[in-house]
């Protein structure tokens, strides 16, 4: 009894919501997608189809309609599927929001302005959404706990600690006085979070668009402030040698690696960012140089880019970089400086990787809490190095590994390539023994790292 009485009450709440955004539906609404789209509910039969099949686009919505109000609950509930299947994302909203009572204004004029693009440029836009954010969860979700910890990357949302930054919000990051910044340079020295934080843009919005169970983790204003791109492109620099454009780089350091790359087409690719609101951050520019090839487009010291209106670029590098860029202040945009971490975050970093390396995969027996811990690397001479996360996760490392995390700068360093080089031997033997190209180049990158920090 009580059941029926749901299922009359949806079918209700679908009839007047149908009814009442009938005008907008029947316009925007791209009928063939809809037809063909397979669901386990028979919403059209065979003769239907082919009676509708001939009409002009009002007609035929206006005839998928009627069909759904004569289905009832089931009928409701099917086309809403229906429509999400064909990426008709926007419909959907509206129909959401209808059913809630919240103003459908801003979502109609959004339809306004999309009405002209066809359902295949609707459906790769779906789909494209779709694959970047299960992209995003498998390769950018994690982080390393410290080079020294090679194996078991830690879970970004419940590890990160937001950084300080030299704006309040990431609102304030993205707008002055109301007014987008379209290009954003992010400063901060080696191991400061550059490549850290760009993740974490990229899985809060993520989470912001589809949440799961990480996202508690992520604060709300940051959540809203993601949703606002439709897309996000997270490309990192260290990773290409042959690109120099923007569109270049997504292409072949993105697109390349989803799950239906080849739906993706260069064109398609170019159309979205110039039509979409789309996010671009760029990691790590210092690691990046101009490919030498016969490209003659300038200026060589960034990646090259055209310009689009909707379209935000985050470049973040290292703050000797930017001053050997050369460019306008025009071209600059808007600098933002990522800082060290405060006291409070230093000690809070401590607790998270003590309760990660003591707890599954790591199970690490470590005698020291996480109070003396802080204790020990704050009273220590090289205290004011513990404020670059990468250099304190070395000192969680070095300490719960029983060495002593030096008394100078020098010292510290000397103990870090110690025990990169012990972990490397307990790994591939004795150091003696010829490594092999992939043991010696990964030990070199571990110093090179050592290295580049000692430099900030
Ligand atoms: N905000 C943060 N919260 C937790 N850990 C961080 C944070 N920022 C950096 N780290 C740690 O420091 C390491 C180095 O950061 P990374 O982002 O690679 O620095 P950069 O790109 O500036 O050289 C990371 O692998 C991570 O372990
Ligand atoms: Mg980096």
């Amino acid at each position: 009894m009580e059941m029926a009485e749901s299922s009359d009450n949806e079918q209700e709440i679908g009839r007047k919501v149908i009814i009442k955004n009938f005008v907008a539906l029947k316009k925007y609404m791209h009928p063939d997608p809809i037809i063909d789209c397979e669901t386990d509910f028979e919403l059209l039969t065979v003769t239907d189809r082919r009676t509708i099949q001939g009409k002009g686009l009002i007609e035929k919505n206006e005839a998928i309609f009627r069909k759904v109000m004569s289905k009832g609950a089931r009928g409701y509930k099917d086309f809403k599927e229906r429509l999400k299947k064909t990426w008709q994302t926007e419909l959907l909203q509206l129909i959401v929001c209808a059913e809630n009572g919240q103003n459908t204004r801003e979502i109609e004029d959004r339809l306004k302005k999309i009405a002209v693009l066809s359902p295949e440029y609707i459906k790769h836009r779906g789909e494209l959404k779709e694959d970047l954010m299960r992209f995003y969860k498998w390769s950018h979700s994690k982080v390393l706990l410290s080079p020294l910890i090679e194996e078991n990357d830690t879970p970004l949302a419940s590890f990160y600690i937001r950084p300080e930054l030299n704006v309040n919000t990431l609102q304030d990051m993205f707008k002055t006085e109301g007014v987008a910044n379209r290009e954003i340079y992010l400063k901060a020295d080696a191991g400061l979070g550059k490549t850290t934080f760009s993740k974490y843009l990229a899985t809060s919005w993520y989470q912001a668009h589809c949440p799961d169970e990480d996202a508690q983790y992520f604060e709300m204003k940051d959540m809203d402030c993601m949703r606002d791109f439709d897309f996000v492109f997270l490309v990192l620099l260290r990773d290409s040698n042959t690109s120099c454009s923007v569109d270049e780089l997504i292409f072949k350091l993105i697109i390349s690696k989803l799950a239906n790359s080849t739906s993706f087409t260069e064109e398609f690719i170019e159309k979205l960012l110039s039509r979409e609101k789309c996010l671009v951050i760029l990691d790590g520019l210092d690691e990046w140089t101009h490919p030498n090839t016969q490209c003659e487009r300038g200026p060589r010291s960034i990646p090259h880019r055209n310009v689009r209106e909707k379209c935000t670029i985050i470049t973040t590098t290292r703050p000797w970089k930017l001053g050997d860029l050369n460019l306008s202040s025009n071209e600059l945009g808007k600098t933002v400086e990522l800082t060290k971490l405060s006291h409070d975050s230093a000690g809070t970093l401590v607790t998270r990787t003590l309760l990660r390396l003591k707890s599954p995969p790591h199970n690490m027996s470590i005698e020291i809490d996480d109070t003396s811990l802080v204790k020990e690397i704050f009273n220590s001479r090289v205290a004011h190095l513990a404020y670059v996360p990468l250099l304190l996760m070395y000192m969680i490392c070095l300490s719960c590994e029983g060495f002593n995390i030096g008394k100078s700068k020098c010292e510290l360093y000397v103990k870090i390539v110690e025990l990169l080089l012990l972990r490397t031997t307990q790994k591939y033997g004795n150091i003696h023994k010829p490594l092999s190209s992939v043991n010696s180049s990964m030990l070199f990158l571990n110093m090179i790292n050592v290295r580049n920090t000692s430099h900030s």
